[in-house]
């Protein structure tokens, strides 16, 4: 039987979705070991291969086949558009991506005047301006601590995600307006979705089951 490969993100993501297999049964003690440097790790009993990617690298991994699953935020599968299947929202990672700034900002956002929009994600932010709200802005692409911009006079507004608001309260900034939801997804490489159907489904249904408990 082949391996069934699982990309994950770096960090609180990747986790979670190891405590969920964990609990399900499927385990993997080498990936919560803090000494090792290995990158792919795997689980015998279910031949199944984890590695650990950079965030926006996972629907990569899955588009080319070189993971059959991954787990995402949707912020990233959105940015990223790749040829993926959303087979399940994992409910955990929640928070919001949404227009941010100082106040004094919206009076400019509501007026539908050329603003310029700090963000990672200017995919979702041209998405959001120009086909949801037929306004033209100017998008400038950061890279992180986008809330910085419009501090230092980068930018009027942001586009960034928000979970608790403590890093925009803390530096006297706001929710300007909501752009959607967000969550962590799994994803599954099409090819995968019909070859392996199965296990795919059986590691679905496990992880399911799991997050009705919780
Ligand atoms: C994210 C996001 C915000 C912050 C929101 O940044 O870009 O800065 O978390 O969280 P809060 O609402 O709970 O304060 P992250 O820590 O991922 O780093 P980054 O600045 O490099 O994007």
């Amino acid at each position: 039987m082949r391996y069934l490969t699982i990309a994950l993100p770096k960090g609180r993501l990747a986790e979670k979705t190891m405590k969920i297999l964990e609990r399900a049964g499927i385990s993997c003690p080498e990936f919560s070991d803090p000494d090792t440097r290995k990158l792919i790790f795997t689980n015998e009993e279910y031949k199944l291969k984890f590695f650990n990617a950079k965030g926006p690298d996972v629907p990569t991994f899955v588009e080319y086949g070189a993971a059959d699953i991954g787990i995402v935020g949707k912020d990233t599968l959105l940015e990223e558009g790749r040829n993926v299947y959303e087979v399940l929202d994992m409910k955990f990672g929640r928070c919001r991506m949404c227009v941010c700034g100082p106040e004094s900002a919206r009076q400019a956002l509501n007026n539908g005047g050329l603003i310029k929009v700090a963000t990672k994600y200017p995919v979702i932010a041209r998405d959001y301006f120009y086909k949801k709200k037929n306004q033209t802005v100017e998008i400038i692409k950061m890279n992180g601590s986008i809330e910085l911009a419009p501090i230092v006079g980068l930018s009027d507004v942001i586009v960034d995600i928000v979970e608790t608001g403590k890093t925009l309260k803390d530096n006297g900034l706001c929710v300007l307006e909501e752009i959607l939801q967000l969550s962590a997804r799994m994803i599954v490489n099409p090819v995968s979705m019909k070859m392996e159907d199965s296990r795919v489904a059986m590691i679905i249904r496990a992880i399911k089951q799991e997050l009705e408990k919780e």
